[in-house]
């Protein structure tokens, strides 16, 4: 059977920057308790127009251009995002459109902030079996078209990105083994409560974020530690083989308890949430890419992904570089 590596990494983030001083002015709120609980320092927000679809293609097309890929090698199109641009067609088909690949399959996966783990984990089946040589797995999102801006308890947390990956097929792994959970039984305490997600009348349909923060944050801090030890056992691998752990950035408080059980020093964390806020799908490739390109991940190195998000859904990957 074949093995999937990824060969090629790409980020997009929109240039207009929130900050938290720009968020004082608008919520009842200060710098200092949203850099104590979450350490997000500031987020990029996406100019009016920029859909989804926008961010994926720029994402996409620098992980191609590290790969070395054009248009007619991309064979598969998988998209991560809980803010399509358009109810239909999927972002995915928007994304192809874009890059002028025309044929191939294309399908969005919706999962929240896990929706990156799950299309990595199913774009490594369809090379595994065959049905792919080359795709292109992409997590973006435009969340704050879908917060309430008036909603402290969740405003201060989300915003805009995209990252991507090409994942190919090849003889060695690459992709090491991909873990996907879900219990909807948590609907209540983390989901957008109206279907019109996305449009521009979101706000005036109450198709926003609605959190209990609190809850999440324990079911969260659980379930990670729980799922980094599910995939260490399922490789025989020890904490101490590991090299980077790139968590899903919702906060850092969680990000350094999960760290703290995987008994990994923080400077094997890659932590991108101070700068980027929590965009959801797009929070592991983008942090994923970033390590590429400052020259921490390197070739051969032992990853795991993971995230959590709401459905709840819960997933990792562990893979070499
Ligand atoms: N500024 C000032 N005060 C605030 C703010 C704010 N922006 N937001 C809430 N507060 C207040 C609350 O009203 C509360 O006040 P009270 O004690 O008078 O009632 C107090 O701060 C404490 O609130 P908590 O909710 O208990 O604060 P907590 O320390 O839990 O931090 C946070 C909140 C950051 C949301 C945290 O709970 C968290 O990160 N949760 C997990 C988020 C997550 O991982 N989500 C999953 C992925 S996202 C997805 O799937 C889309």
């Amino acid at each position: 059977m074949k093995f999937s590596r990824i060969t090629g990494t790409g980020g997009y983030l929109p240039e207009r920057i929130l900050t938290n001083q720009e968020l004082e002015a608008m919520v009842d709120t200060t710098d200092e308790w949203i850099q104590e609980r979450t350490g997000i320092k500031q987020r990029h927000i996406a100019a009016d127009g920029e859909t989804t679809a926008d961010l994926g293609t720029k994402a996409a097309r620098l992980a191609m251009q590290m790969a070395g890929k054009t248009a007619d090698d991309i064979d598969l199109i998988i998209v991560a995002t809980t803010t399509p641009a358009k109810i239909f067609p999927s972002t995915a088909c928007l994304v192809q459109q874009q890059l002028g690949i025309h044929g191939c399959p294309a399908f969005d996966v919706q999962a929240v902030c896990t929706g990156f783990v799950y299309a990595l984990a199913t774009a490594n089946s369809f090379i595994r079996s065959g049905m792919a040589k080359t795709a292109l797995v992409i997590g973006a999102e435009t969340l704050s078209r879908i917060v309430d801006w008036t909603d402290r308890t969740t405003c201060v947390l989300f915003a805009d990105g995209a990252g991507a990956v090409i994942l190919e097929e090849s003889d060695e792994p690459g992709i090491l083994s991909t873990h996907l959970h879900a219990d909807g039984r948590y609907e209540e305490l983390l989901h957008v409560p109206n279907a019109q997600a996305s449009s521009d009348d979101a706000q005036k349909v109450e198709a926003h974020i609605c959190m209990k923060g609190n809850e999440v944050f324990k079911m969260a801090v659980n379930t990670l530690g729980r799922i980094a030890d599910e995939t260490l056992a399922a490789n025989n691998f020890e904490k101490e083989d590991i090299d980077w752990l790139v968590p899903h950035q919702a906060n850092t408080r969680i990000i350094t308890a999960t760290a703290r059980k995987l008994k990994l020093p923080m400077e094997k964390v890659v932590v991108t949430v101070d700068k980027h806020g929590n965009t959801s799908a797009a929070s592991v490739p983008l942090a994923f890419d970033t390590a590429v390109r400052d020259g921490r991940i390197k070739r051969g190195d032992a990853i795991i992904l993971e995230a959590f998000g709401g459905g709840f859904t819960w997933g990792s990957a562990l893979l070499k570089f």
